[in-house]
């Protein structure tokens, strides 16, 4: 396999987001995010560790890009933070904020790399989530403000732009299993939650089209192909269930499909949401669509997970002996059959994999990181890239995650994703060995 196989075009990246690696918390008027708060909870988060330092991106920006460019990465997406920009969520401007991103922007420009902008990872302003965060449908109005001061700040500079960042991991572990911020649980919290940040995808689309007619608007969508435990019947329906929650939910009323209300039918609560208009509001054509996908799921029928009635069947209780630190099994095919998921929907516009890699647990010797399977991680999986372009499939880029070790939400540090080491006592970097293999691949 050559780089090169794969066009000229085609888009290599890496990508972070903001409350993972930024650090300063509390610096320069940054409003506190639900994240910020939901770390500081007992008990929430392993270690009851927390992002307030992180990667401390904040500080770090300028060695970092070097880093990248040191790596031969000619794209970068990551993320704004709201509070960072709009500390009280709507209002006032904070200019240290805006200067912040816009040195990052203008740094990656200068090196030679595009910035592609996630407007929303997860740090929702908590003053926000105070008035029901995206339970409310005002999330609509403040949502396209916060959009409106990036665009106006950064769409000079910046052509490629996602609304969302994975909406079932935030709504799901958010609002409905209360693992991620900002911690509720339940039906009630949940679709709303859904159905206002599916209607925000739209929203923020257009906004994006009419204020920047040039730029490539997309947004991002988790996957991963899943497999019953067993053919019994009451499996194959768990797995139905599943499969509509975590991998149809959102794409599918993008591309006009509506919700898949008929496989769950708790779904059927989000017409209590729906207001007249908001049928045609849900679709929206982007210019693009970000996959993120890591791994496959066994899934079996269960009683213990309500509405959904299946739980995952981790990998060890099906015989895999080894994991990621993540407890996620390798499984490179599930790229080919993600991909091909989402190109055999009609209307599917080009694809970018904007998220995939891996955590290992990695050894510092002699300032090196040999982290081998992190290398045939990402080599087997960009091979089945290859193998789906090779299929017809239109597949713009690729992006792994993670440039460096960051805070892994609920998993607190103890997962390193990155391609660069982090040592979060002495913010030290070391380009691991598939930093050094990524770097060749590009050079
Ligand atoms: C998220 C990242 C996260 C990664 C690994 C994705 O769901 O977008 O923020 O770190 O997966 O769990």
């Amino acid at each position: 396999m050559n780089r090169l196989d794969f066009g000229d075009d085609f888009v290599w990246g890496v990508a972070t987001a903001a409350y993972q690696i930024e650090g300063a918390s509390d610096i320069d008027g940054k409003g506190k995010s639900i994240w910020d708060e939901f770390t500081k909870k007992k008990g929430k988060i392993r270690n009851d560790h927390h992002a307030d330092i992180a990667c401390n991106f904040y500080y770090r920006y300028k060695e970092d890009i070097q880093l990248m460019k040191s790596m031969h990465i000619k794209n970068y997406r990551f993320s704004i933070s709201w509070p960072r920009v709009l500390p009280n969520g709507i209002g006032a401007i904070n200019e240290a904020g805006i200067a912040f991103y816009n040195n990052v922007i203008n740094e990656c420009l200068e090196q030679g790399i595009t910035p592609w902008i996630t407007l929303y990872h997860w740090d929702l302003p908590q003053v926000l989530e105070n008035a029901g965060g995206w339970t409310n449908r005002a999330i609509l109005d403040w949502f396209e403000e916060f959009a409106s001061v990036c665009i106006n700040n950064f769409g000079d500079r910046v052509k490629h732009w996602m609304v969302l960042n994975e909406p079932v991991a935030f709504t799901g572990a958010g609002y409905f299993f209360g693992k991620h911020a900002p911690g509720k649980w339940g039906l009630r919290y949940f679709l709303p939650a859904v159905h206002h940040a599916t209607l925000s995808m739209g929203r923020i689309g257009r906004l994006i089209k009419e204020l920047l007619p040039e730029a490539k608007v997309g947004s991002t969508f988790s996957h991963s192909p899943m497999e019953p435990i067993s053919l019994k019947r009451r499996h194959i329906n768990a797995l139905r269930r599943a499969d509509a929650i975590m991998n149809r939910l959102f794409i599918e009323p993008i591309l006009g499909l509506g919700y898949p209300t008929e496989a769950v039918k708790a779904l059927e609560g989000l017409k209590k949401y729906m207001l007249p208009g908001d049928e045609e509001a849900l679709a929206f054509d982007f210019d693009f669509i970000g996959v993120q996908t890591y791994t496959r799921e066994f899934i079996q029928f269960s009683l213990l997970m309500p509405y959904v009635w299946a739980n995952i069947v981790e990998p060890k209780r099906r015989g895999v002996k080894k994991t990621t630190t993540m407890d996620w099994e390798v499984h490179p095919p599930s790229m080919h059959a993600t991909l091909k998921r989402f190109h055999n929907y009609t209307n599917m516009p080009p694809i970018y994999i904007t998220e995939n890699g891996a955590a290992f647990e990695d050894h510092v010797a002699d300032d090196r990181v040999n982290d081998e399977e992190r290398v045939r991680y990402l080599e087997a999986h960009i091979e089945q890239v290859l193998r789906a372009k090779k299929d017809g499939m239109d597949i713009r880029g690729y992006f792994v995650w993670t440039l460096m070790d960051n805070f892994e939400w609920a998993e607190g540090y103890n997962p390193r994703f990155g391609l660069i080491h982090v040592d979060f006592d002495t913010q030290e970097r070391i380009i691991k060995d598939s930093g050094r293999w990524y770097g060749e691949w590009l050079s």
